[in-house]
């Protein structure tokens, strides 16, 4: 069973990840647990005030170091074992299927959802263990990379998924992208026909289409993903005939 415990002012987004779907069947099932904390219990004004104008001038406001403080205090107490803190910012280390498949192994974690221009620096330096971001775009707050790095974990943990989906066949598991996936019928007047080997039954040939078509699909889209794997000499001439097909 993993903890979450998430630092927001929008408790209530995280519905979309308890609520709905596979990510809703872990915290179901009791994999996963998830409490929200908001900080502005901890604000100190009869306007419970969280943020204020950044030293220095500029645009936006910044959330204040006392009530996150106190909120990470309250979370590490209400966990009770121990938890990492991710900040969550576009200035982190990119999340990536590895990261996610480590934070999987964690008892509990704490996610620091930002709103505003940001959280007093002082508190990152402080109290926060690791910094992640899910992309190079700028989001309105940390809710959704939080709840993205939550549902990417929870997938992983065993009996979360069915067997029909097992985690091991998803895009990245393996460094690759996914294959073409295809279902009934198998002739459509208007889309064409589903490649002939999926209807073969021969599950040793399906199995070599689909890892040819997961190269393939990763050359041709991500090729800086490839330069990561370690490849079989079959995997290495197939890509070689694929870069010839190329040039061509
Ligand atoms: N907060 C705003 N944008 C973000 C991003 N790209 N990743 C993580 N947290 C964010």
């Amino acid at each position: 069973m993993i903890n979450f415990a998430a630092i927001t002012i929008f408790p209530e987004m995280f519905d979309a990840i308890t609520q709905y779907g596979v990510s809703a069947r872990a915290f179901q099932l009791e994999k996963a647990g998830l409490m929200t904390i908001n900080p502005r219990q901890f604000a100190t004004n009869r306007y419970q005030t969280i943020d204020d104008r950044p030293f220095g001038g500029g645009p936006g406001m910044v959330m204040m170091y006392d009530p996150l403080q106190k909120a990470i205090t309250e979370a590490k107490k209400r966990l009770n074992k121990p938890a990492k803190v991710v900040y969550l910012s576009p200035q982190g280390k990119p999340l990536t299927q590895n990261l996610v498949k480590e934070f999987a192994c964690e008892d509990a974690l704490i996610l620091l959802c930002g709103r505003y221009e940001g959280i007093d620096e002082r508190l990152i330096e402080r109290h926060v263990d690791e910094e992640v971001s899910i992309g190079d775009y700028v989001l309105s707050g940390g809710e959704l990379p939080a709840m993205t790095l939550i549902d990417s974990i929870v997938r992983l943990l065993p009996g979360v998924l069915n067997d029909q989906a097992s985690a091991v066949e998803d895009s990245f598991y393996d460094g690759l992208l996914d294959c073409p996936h295809y279902t009934r019928p198998a002739t459509h007047v208007d889309a064409g026909d589903v490649p002939a080997v999926l209807l073969s039954g021969d599950h040793q040939k399906i199995q070599q289409w689909r890892h040819q078509q997961k190269l393939k699909r990763t050359f041709l889209r991500r090729k800086e993903l490839i330069e990561c794997l370690c490849l079989s000499n079959e995997d290495k001439q197939y890509l070689e005939q694929l870069a010839q097909d190329e040039k061509q």
